[in-house]
């Protein structure tokens, strides 16, 4: 173990108690170049290594990388979710106009804010900025971040409401992301009213459980997942904030699918209406192998199951109708109740969300301290996922929504959840909003126009809205309604 220079002035106790920790736990490596840092690298090496819970990595390594026994899920205990049905299919008209009431009432009266969780990495697209930075709108090339800002503003006009909008950035995006606001003027939000903070990170290991260095002074860190959203939240001040404003529900969405109602008075709602501390809007499911995770009842709670551990012959199983049995597929749009992302979020062992791991290639160095470059994952890195958080309580509720309504998520550069899918998409559903309208537009056997045109939220968030104000303008190439 090196030991520190006096010279360098740096807090030596505080040092050698961290180098002594770390050889406890066989991570000495991480000081493996020490003498070759300047004082300003080992104060930031000295500052990452602190924020590590060596335990807690010792017991993920043992969890995931030693340990072969595997977690059996008693299959038996699974029945399918109970779920609201879309308005369409229901007979209950009364039930409906009761939760838009409820939650038009909660949006009015500053009860509900937007919340996105932005730290992902996007290594799938493989974008060089913030996955929110990425130009999606058919005419205009908004970004995901422009879009979602002026659907939250679309909202907060038409109730006269005041929405805030929570973001989680990581460690990586946090600067390219504030300064895409503040050169944009934050999109019309009042700079108060908009709030980033950072999600917190967990070290990446390689096979054996060794912390892997980014380079000779910085320990690969890796945004802690979705599901690090509560403690960040919490952490940074975010839910007294959302206290404070009398804020109670928190609308959870993410960066990447362009189609999303941010803020849906409905499903608020019926999250009122059933007293849910968890609503979850759910696609239903066509295929059986279909990739979604999937919500379903266990032991009577409302729970997700991966679809990679769901066997086969129940995936395929059918309902009466024909249908699937199991079909309720999660899509990452969630409503918080403000009270349990607090618990949720808090040093509370009985609501700490499992990790998960991803194994990944993960940009390191070899014993010379010079870059690897990388033909295969190396390593592993460790998440939470938000969805987990179903596991914490009993007032849960599904609520289904349509896939060409509210889910288009982009997460490939090419193929399927692409930026091309992501354009279709937008163009396939304003165009079914034009023919609802009784406007005149030509479409494909895809309901695809042959051009390009865009409806702003400013003109219509919904096909409610978008009937109740087109007046018959004439769609064509470059057409943007606003
Ligand atoms: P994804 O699971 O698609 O992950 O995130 P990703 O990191 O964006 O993309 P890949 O897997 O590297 O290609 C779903 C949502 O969760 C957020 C993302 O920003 C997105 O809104 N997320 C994910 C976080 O905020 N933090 C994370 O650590 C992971």
């Amino acid at each position: 173990m090196n030991k520190i220079s006096p010279d360098l002035n740096l807090d030596k106790l505080e040092a050698n108690a961290v180098f002594n920790t770390f050889k406890k736990f066989d991570q000495e490596h991480v000081f493996k170049f020490w003498d070759q840092l300047s004082k300003e690298e080992r104060q930031n090496l000295l500052e990452q290594a602190s924020e590590i819970d060596l335990k807690q990595l010792k017991n993920l390594t043992e969890e995931h990388l030693v340990s072969t026994a595997t977690k059996s899920i008693d299959f038996s205990e699974i029945t399918p979710a109970e779920y609201i049905k879309l308005k369409s299919k229901n007979s209950n008209p009364e039930e409906w106009e009761e939760a838009k009431s409820l939650g038009e009432d909660a949006i009015r009266s500053g009860k509900v804010a937007a919340f996105t969780p932005a730290g992902g990495q996007g290594s799938r697209l493989g974008f060089d900025a913030p996955k929110g930075m990425y130009p999606v709108t058919p005419v205009l090339k908004n970004s995901l971040f422009q879009l979602f800002a002026e659907k939250i503003k679309a909202v907060s006009k038409k109730y006269n409401a005041n929405i805030p909008w929570y973001i989680m950035t990581s460690l990586e995006n946090h600067n390219d992301t504030v300064e895409f606001f503040m050169t944009n003027d934050f999109f019309g939000f009042n700079e108060e009213d908009i709030q980033f903070f950072s999600q917190y990170t967990m070290p990446a290991v390689d096979f054996e459980g060794k912390i892997l260095m980014s380079n000779k002074h910085n320990i690969a860190r890796t945004p802690d997942g979705h599901g690090g959203s509560f403690k960040a939240l919490v952490k940074s001040g975010s839910t007294d904030d959302m206290a404070k404003r009398g804020i109670d529900i928190v609308s959870f969405f993410q960066i990447d699918n362009s189609l999303v109602q941010c803020i849906d008075p409905y499903f608020i709602g019926f999250h009122i209406k059933q007293q849910s501390k968890l609503s979850s809007k759910a696609c239903i499911k066509t295929e059986p192998k279909e990739k979604v995770g999937l919500l379903v009842a266990k032991k009577g709670r409302i729970s997700t199951i991966e679809y990679s551990d769901f066997p086969d012959e129940m995936a395929a199983k059918r309902n009466d109708e024909g249908g699937l049995l199991f079909s309720t597929g999660s899509i990452g749009i969630h409503l918080f109740d403000r009270e349990f992302i607090s618990k949720l979020g808090e040093d509370n062992e009985d609501f700490q969300l499992p990790f998960h791991k991803a194994v990944k290639k993960i940009s390191t160095i070899d014993d010379e301290g010079n870059p690897i470059s990388l033909e295969a994952p190396n390593g592993v890195k460790f998440e939470m996922f938000g969805f987990d958080a179903l596991d914490y309580t009993s007032n849960a509720m599904i609520f289904e929504t349509l896939r060409e309504n509210e889910f288009s998520p982009l997460k490939n550069a090419t193929g399927k959840d692409s930026p091309e899918t992501v354009l279709n998409l937008q163009l396939q559903l304003f165009s079914s909003w034009v023919k609802a309208a009784g406007g005149k537009i030509e479409v494909d056997e895809n309901g695809l126009p042959p051009f390009s045109f865009e409806i702003k939220p400013s003109y219509a968030t919904d096909v409610d809205e978008f009937i109740a104000k087109y007046d018959g303008e004439a769609i064509a190439e470059g057409v943007v309604l606003a």
